[in-house]
């Protein structure tokens, strides 16, 4: 189902949480590139407009990352990921608002690559315990994953209650999703049994071509169950980073912001919010 709504519709919808239970959304794929970062922004974007309380945890070393996109709004020196990894912040400390209202950042630098060289105790259950011990004024946290399974990324799958597979139309790609399986099975044997594969989400797709059609439908049969979402290629998405701003605010009329709408909207019921109805 794809809604064709107006900017301003799709900005006055209202959501709200039907029950007390965490709702943590991770990006994953064991490919860089493959569009996990522009979708973590826009679903976290698109979800504080709608009123959710969303903190964005950018897992990511890169430089290219959520960090750089929405930069956290203070002075630098405050802690980030990193600290929170090796046991120095709480992750209260280290969450920064953003200028998207609504929408809080745990940021990352290239340092949080010590956290696989220092290999802190415990870290596989680190993120889960620390969302837990602060969740009174979130109702969605987004983990924008690095594509490898380092601690940080298996601390992420072990917090998370959905993840959304992200890619490009490539068969490498897909190559890097289908790798996720033995990982992904093992984090529900052994730390997190009850995590549900929420979507599959096609980034940066034509999705005319035999290519997308036949990964499409080969997606579908491999995550039973998921959402298999597509979204279209635009310059916009490249550029928006530049500016600091999900595409929502930058290329509100692009369609490429349509279908982000669009897609956000779908994982509404899947992270068990609903809509509001009237005022
Ligand atoms: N819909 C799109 N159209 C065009 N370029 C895109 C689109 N989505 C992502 N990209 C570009 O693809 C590259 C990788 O995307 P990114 O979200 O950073 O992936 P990841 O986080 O998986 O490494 C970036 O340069 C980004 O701007
Ligand atoms: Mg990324």
């Amino acid at each position: 189902m794809t809604y064709t709504l107006t900017p301003a519709r799709w900005r006055e919808l209202r959501v709200y949480r039907t029950a007390e239970t965490p709702r943590r959304l991770a990006l994953i794929n064991r490919k860089g590139g493959s569009g996990k970062t522009t979708t973590a922004i826009q679903v976290a974007a698109a979800l504080a407009a709608w009123g959710v309380r969303v903190r964005l945890t950018d897992g990511d070393p890169q430089f290219a990352s959520s960090t750089y996109w929405l930069p956290p709004q203070r002075p630098a020196g405050y802690p980030t990921l990193l600290d929170v990894m090796l046991g120095d912040s709480s992750i209260r400390e280290a969450t920064a608002s953003t200028t998207v209202p609504g929408l809080r950042i745990v940021p990352s630098l290239d340092t949080l690559g010590r956290v696989d060289a220092e290999r802190p105790p415990g870290s596989d259950t680190l993120l889960r315990d620390e969302y837990d011990d602060d969740q009174d004024d979130v109702d969605v946290e987004i983990l924008d994953a690095a594509p490898s399974m380092g601690l940080v990324t298996v601390s992420m799958l072990t917090a998370a209650t959905h993840v959304a597979v992200c890619m490009k139309t490539s068969t490498l790609d897909y190559v890097g999703a289908a790798e996720l399986a033995k990982p992904l099975g093992l984090i529900r044997k052994r730390l997190n049994p009850t995590l549900e594969t929420a979507a599959v989400v096609m980034a940066d797709t034509d999705g005319g071509t035999v290519l997308s059609r036949s990964l499409d439908e080969r997606l579908v049969q491999e995550y039973p169950g998921a959402l298999v979402h597509q979204i279209p290629h635009s310059v916009r998405a490249q550029e928006a980073p530049g500016v600091h701003q999900p595409l929502i605010d930058y290329a509100p009329d692009n369609p490429v912001t349509a279908a982000y709408w669009n897609l956000a909207a779908a994982v509404v019921p899947r992270l068990g919010l609903a809509w509001k109805v009237g005022p």
